[in-house]
């Protein structure tokens, strides 16, 4: 281990040289999902987006993930590796916006979408879901810069909250043994998704 490198290197990953461009591509995102919201929730006749919020990673947690993956300890590499520097995320209420939201981003021009990781279709381990979909996106002059979208309906999320608290990247072994009941959760999460998907269809064909 290099204290002086990994202390050179959340120094730089700490300053504005480098966060700024991150900021701009997040603003950028959130503007076109403002858009967005804005134009499917008149169409849709309800609340689309239910809430969005955006976050910068910390050096602290960046360099955490560089040492863990065995990357070099430098922010061009921390730059190229990274998907989640700038992390937005976006809650819906129903499983079908999370893919209609992907497909409205996959048709902006300007931002590429660069992958799509499909923890709905097939949950992580944990039993975490979510839409990942990773956007390099433009900023000032040619820089480019990559955002992760994490989309997920609302059941997602609070089922994704309580265990990021508690069992996601705690090192405490204790874990183990909520792990069966939370990923039991997760699969009633799912089920009770698919439900109200379906009650919201027959309802939409009672009264539109
Ligand atoms: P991280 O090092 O966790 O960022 O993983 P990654 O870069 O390999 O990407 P991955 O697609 O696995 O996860 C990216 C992000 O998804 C994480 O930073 C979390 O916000 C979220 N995530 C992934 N797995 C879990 C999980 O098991 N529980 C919770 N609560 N969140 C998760
Ligand atoms: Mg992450």
């Amino acid at each position: 281990m290099d204290i002086k490198e990994e202390q050179e290197f959340l120094l730089r990953v700490g300053d504005e040289k480098f966060t700024l461009p991150y900021r701009e591509a997040i603003e950028r995102v959130n503007k076109k999902l403002e858009t967005i919201n804005k134009t499917y929730s008149e169409k849709l006749g309800r609340t689309f987006i239910s809430s969005q919020s955006s976050r910068i990673k910390t050096p602290e947690s960046c360099l955490k993930k560089m040492i863990h993956k065995g990357y070099d300890i430098k922010e061009k590499e921390a730059q190229s590796r990274l998907n989640d520097i700038a992390g937005i995320r976006v809650i819906c209420s129903f499983l079908d916006d999370i893919y209609r939201l992907a497909n409205l981003l996959k048709e902006e021009e300007d931002i590429e979408i660069i992958k799509i990781k499909d923890y709905v279709k097939k949950p992580k381990a944990s039993g975490y879901q979510s839409l990942h979909v990773i956007a390099l996106v433009p900023i000032e002059g040619t820089e480019k810069r990559k955002v992760e979208i994490q989309i997920r309906t609302q059941a997602m999320n609070f089922w994704a909250v309580v265990e990021h608290h508690f069992v996601y990247k705690q090192e405490d072994k204790g874990k183990a043994a909520f792990e069966k009941d939370l990923k039991e959760c997760a699969r009633q999460i799912y089920k009770i998704d698919k439900k109200m998907l379906l009650i919201r269809k027959r309802m939409e064909q009672n009264y539109c």
